[in-house]
């Protein structure tokens, strides 16, 4: 009897297995209270000579043991190997979130429409696939005029009357549709021109339209709004001069230039030289477009203005490539937030 005990120990300590269903059979062989291997030993132990039955209770107790001891080894070793070899330290800092931020042009725009609305400007915005009608008909564009070719447009599936709107001007359109005078709005969005992309020019970037229409508006208005903008935006040393210039829907029209600021207006490589750097075109709303969109040309004047985000954000920041907004380089953008 004994040395089958002593066989059963040494089987015992040999045993391994790998996962805890296979374990607990082990585990019942030995201890089911049923038909465990000891059970049936320690039932046993009443039938051996009185001589033998301490040697015998030894090796019982050493069976019993080197099964539970296997049964601990085992387990542990298993379930060290299902969490597989991570260690936690709890004291760890945790992981910084990695935070996103607002793209630079949202934050122009932002900043754009702020310094407006303390003017009480509202915002209105229109759609970005748009009709020949509120992108040129209705802004005085006659048909085949030659002004169409300078805004290089997108047609949608060829249809000459469905097409991306080239600038935010239409939607001036859109607010004289749905509104009389007093209207003073600025419409920030998305526009889109066949232009091969370079470092000046994109086939997408953002502007943002201003119109203000109401009695007696005039010229002077439209420059002192400006000029407020320019301090605003540049800071409160910044000059800005008007150059005549060509719109089909405003007359008279202008381009405006804001005193370089990095040169202070003394001449640099960014303002190649002038101090003068151009940020937007304006004028005084055409007669002809108030009357083609039901506003009384003789009792109302407005004046209206559009700029490109992208410039405004390029002078602001210094910086030298357009493509730079679109390529959504995080260690381009990290440097705005
Ligand atoms: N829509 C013009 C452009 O995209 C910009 C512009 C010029 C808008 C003069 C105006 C304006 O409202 O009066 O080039």
């Amino acid at each position: 009897m004994t040395t089958k005990v002593k066989e059963l120990i040494e089987e015992v300590k040999k045993f391994s297995c790998d996962n805890l269903e296979d374990l607990e059979v082990f585990r019942l062989r030995f201890f089911s209270k049923k038909n465990g291997k000891l059970t049936e030993l320690f039932k046993d132990f009443k039938n051996v000579p009185k001589e033998e039955k301490k040697d015998f209770g030894i090796v019982l107790n050493n069976l019993k043991n080197a099964v539970s001891d296997q049964i601990d080894f085992l387990k542990s070793k298993i379930n060290s190997t299902d969490s597989s070899d991570i260690k936690l330290d709890l004291s760890l800092p945790g992981y910084a979130e990695n935070k996103g931020s607002r793209h630079p042009i949202s934050m122009v725009k932002n900043e754009i429409t702020e310094i407006f609305s303390r003017l009480g400007f509202t915002i209105s915005e229109g759609p970005e696939i748009e009709d020949d009608h509120h992108v040129f008909s209705a802004l005085n564009f006659p048909e085949e005029h030659p002004a169409r070719d300078m805004q290089d447009t997108f047609f949608v599936e060829k249809n000459p009357d469905i097409l991306l709107r080239t600038h935010t001007s239409s939607v001036q359109v859109r607010v004289m549709d749905n509104s009389q005078p007093p209207i003073r709005t600025i419409s920030p969005g998305r526009v889109f021109r066949n232009e091969a992309i370079s470092a000046r020019a994109h086939c997408i970037f953002h502007q943002i339209e201003g119109l203000y229409i109401d009695e007696n508006v005039s010229f002077a208005d439209l420059k002192q709004t400006l000029m407020y903008f320019a301090k605003e935006m540049f800071g409160k040393d910044t000059k800005i001069r008007l150059r005549p210039s060509y719109f089909p829907f405003t007359e008279p029209s202008a381009e405006v230039d804001i005193s370089c600021s990095l040169c202070g207006g003394k001449g640099c490589n960014v303002c190649k030289y002038t101090g003068w750097l151009e940020i937007l075109g304006c004028g005084m709303v055409d007669p002809n477009v108030l009357e083609s969109n039901n506003i009384d040309s003789v009792k109302y004047t407005g004046f209206a203005f559009g700029m490109g985000i992208e410039r405004i954000a390029m002078l602001k920041y210094g910086i030298k490539d357009l493509r730079m907004f679109f390529e959504n380089d995080l260690r381009f953008l990290k440097q705005f937030v």
